[in-house]
């Protein structure tokens, strides 16, 4: 990609406003946890350390935009992970009490994004107000790229000068090289809905040697290919779309799996075709795992997005675990992205042993899918 880095630009003495993505979540007026916010701390600290006074801009959550503060979607709880982490105190102000600063201060935060009317607009005046705010805008909140909104793609035009943050280069290093290896590289994809995914499906199956799916979007699958899948989630709209798919050689569906005529209790194992009218299929059962495996053990990159089952219940979680486990164990280089699957392998215990787990779950699916993201457009349109 042809953007602007960090490391092209002098620092000292400039400010710099850098835009993150630290949509967290909170409960209980604490961040649950802090992925984000820690995968954020190289740019803070590089910005930092090269003598600039640092301006972070994030939005939370999904408020109302009407240029109120929302105690629900404050960053307050945020800016205290941030304390903790850095060890330091970080004011945080609105948009207006910024503005009105006699003094930009070494290191600050500005509230919500998300609170200010004109922000999921990409309005020109608000854009550039952002814009006015600093020497330099840093863009590195990859998991909000996908969306053109004045704090992510309209400040990039109007800011004296823009350039990409080490995260979101990070993550788009790692996204492309999953996308240009072609050597035996394979997708598996699950989750609930094949609607969300069917164009991702189609665009891997044109990239990709393989592409193994799981969940939802299998069982619509088995249904279009005339199996009787009982009580199974399945979505009956998108049956004709399931059924063209099934003519690509490099699509890879189970032919055995568990099903059960209750999520609260155990399945047992049972080949597609002989699913009962009460059952609904909720994991991939041994001998499909069996089948999986020798593709993900030669496989050069993987892809992996969404869970196989219904992993939050320990009855149906062997599959997806099992298959976080062997994506850990293959040589190739592994990439997963997305919240379930973020969640899924933190739940297996592998999270630390794949090659790279994105901090995006709309951007990183937009982006494998071949998308151009709003936000990176106008980085690269402002060295062009
Ligand atoms: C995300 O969590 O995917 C990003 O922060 C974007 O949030 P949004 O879907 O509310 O735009």
């Amino acid at each position: 990609m042809s953007y602007k880095r960090l490391n092209e630009i002098n620092l000292s003495s400039k400010s710099v406003l850098l835009r993150l993505d630290l949509n967290t979540p909170i409960e209980n007026g604490l961040v649950a946890n802090n992925e984000r916010i820690v995968r954020s701390l190289p740019t803070i600290n590089y910005i930092i350390e090269a003598g600039a006074r640092l301006i972070v801009m994030s939005h939370l959550g999904r408020p109302e935009e009407n240029n109120l503060f929302q105690e629900e979607f404050s960053l307050s709880p945020v800016v205290k992970e941030l304390e903790n982490l850095l060890n330091k105190k970080i004011p945080l102000y609105s948009l207006d009490e910024f503005e009105d600063l006699s003094q930009i201060p070494e290191l600050s935060v500005v509230e919500n994004t998300r609170f200010r009317i004109g922000e999921k607009t990409n309005d020109t005046d608000l854009s550039k107000r952002l814009a006015k705010l600093a020497d330099l805008f840093v863009m590195d909140a990859f998991a909000t790229s996908h969306r053109a909104h004045a704090s992510t793609t309209g400040v990039i035009t109007f800011s004296v000068d823009a350039c990409a943050g080490l995260l979101l280069d990070e993550e788009i290093n790692a996204l492309s090289k999953v996308k240009e290896d072609s050597k035996n590289s394979v997708a598996i994809l699950g989750g609930a809905k094949i609607s969300t995914k069917l164009s991702l499906i189609n665009s891997l199956s044109n990239s990709m040697d393989k592409v193994i799916l799981g969940g939802g979007i299998a069982n619509t699958l088995i249904a279009a290919k005339g199996y009787d899948v009982g009580k199974s989630l399945i979505e009956e709209s998108m049956l004709s779309e399931a059924e063209e798919l099934l003519d690509n050689p490099k699509i890879i569906i189970p032919h055995s799996v568990i099903v059960s005529d209750s999520s609260d209790k155990p399945g047992r194992v049972t080949s597609i075709d002989s699913i009962d009218n009460n059952e609904a299929i909720f994991d991939l059962a041994p001998q499909s795992l069996t089948a999986i495996e020798p593709i993900l053990m030669d496989a050069g990159t993987i892809l992996w997005n969404g869970p196989l089952g219904f992993f939050e219940k320990e009855n149906f979680d062997k599959g997806t675990m099992h298959i976080a486990k062997m994506i850990a164990a293959s040589k190739g280089f592994s990439v997963a992205g997305g919240g379930d699957t973020i969640s899924a392998a933190e739940k297996a215990g592998v999270l630390d042993r794949l090659d790279y787990v994105s901090t995006a779950g709309g951007a990183f699916l937009e982006f494998m899918e071949g998308n151009k993201l709003p936000a990176i457009e106008a980085l690269e349109n402002k060295v062009n």
